[in-house]
């Protein structure tokens, strides 16, 4: 499914984490320092809060041995915060023609670090395409999962921004997963994003493409399309004019693209990824260490995803020195080469990240790989645990983002799993958990959406048709509410129609599509729908019911 990135993590969010991340505190141990509250600092860092008051970031100051500087930062965030959202609501955007600027990036990595040759080559492969004046301008940024692909397409974008003042777009192709999004379900939400009225969006691909290209056709956008799988999945993409740009990232080359530029990224240079682990554990103490850290960099392969993850651990713990995680590294490094084959030093940074988690977040961890889609919501990951529970999830996940193990998404309150930690997540399922343990949280989580989904899909009957009336739930309980979650979700409970269809559920495929017969008028995708209804009269098939059947194929 395409993931409509809406909110953004705040400002103020990423430098809070960032200098608490620095100051080796949890949460809850600035909490109890500052005098703030953990919930009110969790609001702040997931941009939940985007404009706390002078006085919070003044009592937090202290703890986080801020520098006048960085407070005055924060101040000057939470302010500009203040002023472009008065009451709370989001901003209207400008208008050009009759559809607003679609502004879609993701916010950009405060500390990218090195790759200045690369943003250098990039740059020049973008001005050799927009001067060589061709309609379809197109460059891809290839490289192995975690080289930094995303990051650097969203430096390039926010860089380039101003050059395409009609708009930029950020696509999510989820080419890495199993269950890669639809060409029409991109070209759905680039048309929905400029602001064209469902009703209004054709079927066909086909004339998907058309819509694009004519409504593109004289407007400067970027479009980067993010994880592209194949060419395949990227050719009914290039819906560009003449002044747009598309900028594709992949594991792949794509070398059928014909006329694109190209660069191609590996791991770091050595110094930078030495440079990378010293901006996130300070200069003082890789100098102080300085041969420790050059292994270090070796050991995580040079790949700044496990550089990241390795270094946060360091991070959050001031007093280590390097070299007891160098030798924990090394240790943990060993015993699974004789163990496996492969990208066995990258494995070993996770899992030496991984056994330092409590068990519950360990268990978080470990599940939330079980959640289709692209992220998820902080509602759907409680749902994995047992519901006697009374840890606040929020801050489970909280820990696992400190940790590097899971990132916060673009959209507010939203959580996602890299593509390398989500295999290794489910491997560390198979290896720690009954395999009917995670049959029956699997089996929970696809009913529990089911169920919501089904609920959300009542909002949108016709009054004469209610048999069964609407419901509120803990997750909506209106008929915009609902029509966010099933757009927000629509990944997790497409993901969980497939499962019990091959789990042999059909009867809540059945009850799940009948409850949504009136939403697709208003939300969602013709694939989706196809999915759905499709899978529903197999369903309904498979049940044996006439009246079932009939009532489908109507
Ligand atoms: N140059 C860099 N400096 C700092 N962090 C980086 C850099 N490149 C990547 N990262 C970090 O590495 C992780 C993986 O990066 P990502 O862009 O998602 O990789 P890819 O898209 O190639 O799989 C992210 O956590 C990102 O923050
Ligand atoms: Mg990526």
């Amino acid at each position: 499914m395409v993931d409509a990135t809406v909110g953004s993590v705040s400002e103020i969010g990423v430098l809070l984490r960032k200098y608490r991340v620095r100051a080796g505190l949890t949460q809850e141990e600035l909490a109890n320092r500052s005098g703030v509250s953990v919930r009110a600092i969790s609001d702040m860092e997931r941009g939940v809060a985007r404009s706390p008051q002078r006085r919070t970031i003044d009592s937090l100051a202290g703890p986080l041995s801020l520098r006048s500087d960085e407070i005055a930062q924060l101040h000057k965030s939470a302010r500009r915060s203040r002023a472009a959202t008065p009451s709370g609501e989001p901003v209207t955007p400008r208008r050009i023609f009759d559809s607003p600027v679609v502004a879609q990036l993701p916010p950009d990595l405060h500390d990218l670090t090195g790759r200045e040759q690369e943003i250098e080559q990039l740059r020049r492969c973008v001005e050799t395409q927009v001067t060589g004046n061709r309609t379809g301008r197109v460059v891809v940024l290839s490289g192995a999962p975690g080289t930094g692909k995303t990051s650097l397409a969203i430096r390039a974008a926010h860089d380039l921004a101003d050059h395409f003042p009609d708009g930029q777009m950020f696509l999510k192709l989820r080419g890495m997963s199993e269950e890669a999004t639809s060409a029409a379900d991109v070209l759905h939400l680039v048309l929905r994003s400029l602001g064209i009225d469902i009703s209004s969006i054709p079927v066909e691909l086909e004339h998907l493409a058309g819509l694009c290209r004519s409504l593109l056709a004289e407007r400067a956008v970027l479009i980067v399309l993010d994880d592209a799988a194949d060419e395949g999945q990227v050719r009914p993409l290039l819906v560009g004019g003449p002044r747009s740009l598309t900028l594709v990232t992949s594991r792949h080359v794509l070398a059928g693209l014909e006329g694109a530029g190209r660069l191609s990224l590996d791991v770091l240079a050595h110094h930078q990824a030495v440079a990378l682990v010293g901006t996130i554990i300070g200069t003082d103490r890789v100098e102080a260490e300085a041969g420790v850290a050059d292994e270090l960099v070796e050991l995580c392969g040079r790949l700044p995803l496990a550089i990241r993850i390795a270094a946060n651990r360091l991070a959050s713990r001031p007093a280590w020195p390097l070299s007891h995680l160098v030798s924990q590294l090394r240790g943990r490094s060993k015993r699974l080469r004789a163990l496996t084959a492969g990208d066995l030093d990258i494995r070993s940074v996770f899992d030496l990240s991984y056994r330092q988690l409590r068990p519950i977040t360990a268990a978080v961890f470990r599940r939330v790989a079980l959640i289709p889609g692209s992220d998820f919501s902080v509602t759907t990951a409680r749902v994995l645990l047992d519901a006697r529970r009374e840890d606040d999830i929020d801050l489970l996940l909280d820990e696992l983002v400190d940790a590097s193990l899971v990132q916060l998404a673009p959209a507010q309150g939203r959580y996602q799993l890299h593509d390398l930690l989500c295999e290794f997540a489910k491997d560390l399922l198979a290896e720690k958990e009954e395999p009917e343990t995670v049959r029956e949280v699997e089996k929970h989580l696809d009913h529990w959406l089911m169920e919501m989904a089904t609920a959300a899909g009542r909002f949108f009957q016709p009054c004469a048709d209610m048999e069964t009336p609407p419901v509120a739930t803990s997750c909506f309980d209106d008929a915009l509410s609902a029509r966010k979650w099933l757009e927000a979700e629509a990944g997790a409970w497409s993901g969980a129609i497939r499962r019990l269809a091959a789990r042999g559920d059909h009867r809540r495929i059945v009850d799940l599509a009948d409850a949504m017969c009136w939403y697709p008028e208003f939300g969602g995708t013709a694939d989706l729908w196809y999915e759905v209804f499709d899978q529903a009269m197999h369903s309904a098939i498979l049940l044996g019911s006439k009246k079932e059947e009939a009532a489908r194929r109507n």
